[in-house]
């Protein structure tokens, strides 16, 4: 087999890419891991930025966003038992950010990807990038238990934070920032109406709570737990007792309960990889990076890093310049860092680290007190949460 573009991964990232390959007339063979179902299903992200949803409805795969994707101009930061709003709209210019599920987005581009002739395939084994300087890139890879060998020009590594392309990088061209955070987020979908139509994050001395949703029917909630809980050991008693107990605040608002659909514990981590580059081996989005979902900024980046590598694809193929393939690395890590940043100050000002001391709630409480009594301060973290330019 042969093919322009070998996409390692059918996350966001690897479907998006390929999808923005196409439009570009650029072939490329799209090789996950994973079944078709399994990756329709994945519950994780639901908040976009406006330059996620510009590129999506730019690129004809934003029609049922465009219905269906919730448009959200502020939220809500709960502490001492009350809820501060930040007019995300008011302080930015009218930028806001619109609530709909990842698992949506990659539908919308498994579909997109079937109307093409172009290849993707599920349940591939073994994959394995090689000839990365050596000018033969290629991905060796096992399917129904044939051996199989693609070759190709180039290799997006888009297999996310537990992916094989990082591991193919030798260590010595590898600069890793890697942290584990000593808790998790035990996440919900619940059938019920969400009980305010904007997302609440909440600063609890029992620890972080978030509301979220995902339609009129479906509410996402979140609780900070430790990072290795098994989801099972929460009955729903106890997760619906425990998120009233963090969520509720003095003017009777709480959220409202219904079945638990779905329930699952993720640890927390952040991760940055040095360059994004090897020879002919691109990283994009978790495979590069992993921020806490705090900021809500993890398939926003992995978004921004495939439409950087896609214009860079493209200039190289209509006349050779390999100017943006090399500037794509320092622009992503640029961008990569600010979100870490943002990510880091989100979660360390919203949850309760197990060793955290009496002054860190002091000096938390005090930093949520200025954030929601300063307009500056609320406009910081309003331009970051709705998302810096796409150019930047
Ligand atoms: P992935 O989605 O991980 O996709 C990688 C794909 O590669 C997978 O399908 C995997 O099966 C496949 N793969 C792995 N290894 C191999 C292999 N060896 N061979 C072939 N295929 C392989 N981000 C936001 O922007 N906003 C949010 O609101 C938000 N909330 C979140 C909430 C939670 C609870 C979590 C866990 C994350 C959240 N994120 C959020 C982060 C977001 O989900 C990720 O950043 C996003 O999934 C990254 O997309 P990706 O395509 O890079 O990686
Ligand atoms: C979600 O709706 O899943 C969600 C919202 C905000 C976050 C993370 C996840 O920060």
């Amino acid at each position: 087999m042969r093919t322009q573009v070998a996409i390692v991964g059918a996350g966001p990232a690897g479907l998006m890419l390929g999808h923005l390959l196409h439009l570009r007339g650029i072939d490329s063979v799209i090789l996950e891991n994973r079944g078709r179902d399994y990756v329709i299903e994945r519950v994780r992200a639901g908040v976009l930025e406006q330059g996620t949803v510009d590129l999506m409805t730019g690129t004809g795969v934003g029609e049922r966003l465009r219905r269906e994707g919730m448009r959200h101009d502020g939220i809500h930061i709960a502490f001492n038992g009350r809820r501060h709003h930040v007019d995300m709209a008011a302080l930015t210019g009218g930028r806001a950010i619109t609530i709909y599920g990842q698992n949506e987005v990659v539908k919308d581009l498994l579909d997109a990807r079937a109307g093409t002739s172009r290849p993707l395939l599920f349940d591939v084994d073994h994959v394995v990038p090689s000839g990365l300087t050596d000018g033969r890139p290629r991905v060796s890879f096992q399917k129904d238990g044939d051996h199989c060998e693609l070759a190709c020009d180039f290799i997006a590594g888009c297999d996310g934070s537990h992916g094989s392309c990082r591991t193919v990088i030798p260590p010595s061209q590898l600069q890793v920032y890697q942290r584990d955070y000593p808790f998790g987020w035990l996440g919900i979908l619940a059938h019920a109406t969400p009980s305010s139509d904007q997302l609440v994050y909440s600063y609890h001395p029992r620890g972080f709570a978030l509301f979220s949703m995902r339609s009129a029917e479906v509410t996402r909630l979140y609780l900070q737990c430790g990072p290795d809980e098994d989801a099972n050991g929460w009955s729903d008693d106890r997760i619906w007792a425990e998120l009233q107990t963090r969520l509720h605040t003095d003017d009777g608002w709480r959220p409202n309960e219904g079945a638990v659909l779905q329930k699952s514990v993720t640890g927390m981590r952040r991760l940055v990889v040095e360059p994004m580059r090897y020879g002919r081996l691109f990283l994009a989005g978790d495979a590069a990076h992993i921020v806490p979902p705090t900021g809500a900024k993890g398939l926003n980046l992995a978004m921004a890093d495939v439409r950087r590598l896609a214009d860079a694809l493209a200039a190289f193929y209509s006349d050779g310049s390999e100017h943006q393939l090399d500037a794509y690395s320092d622009r992503g890590l640029r961008r990569t860092w600010r979100a870490q940043r943002f990510s880091w100050w989100m979660t360390t000002m919203l949850h309760r680290a197990p060793d955290g001391t009496a002054f860190d709630h002091k000096r938390q409480i005090a930093e949520l007190e200025y954030l929601v009594s300063s307009r500056a301060a609320m406009t910081s973290l309003a331009e970051n949460y709705a998302g810096l330019p796409f150019e930047d």
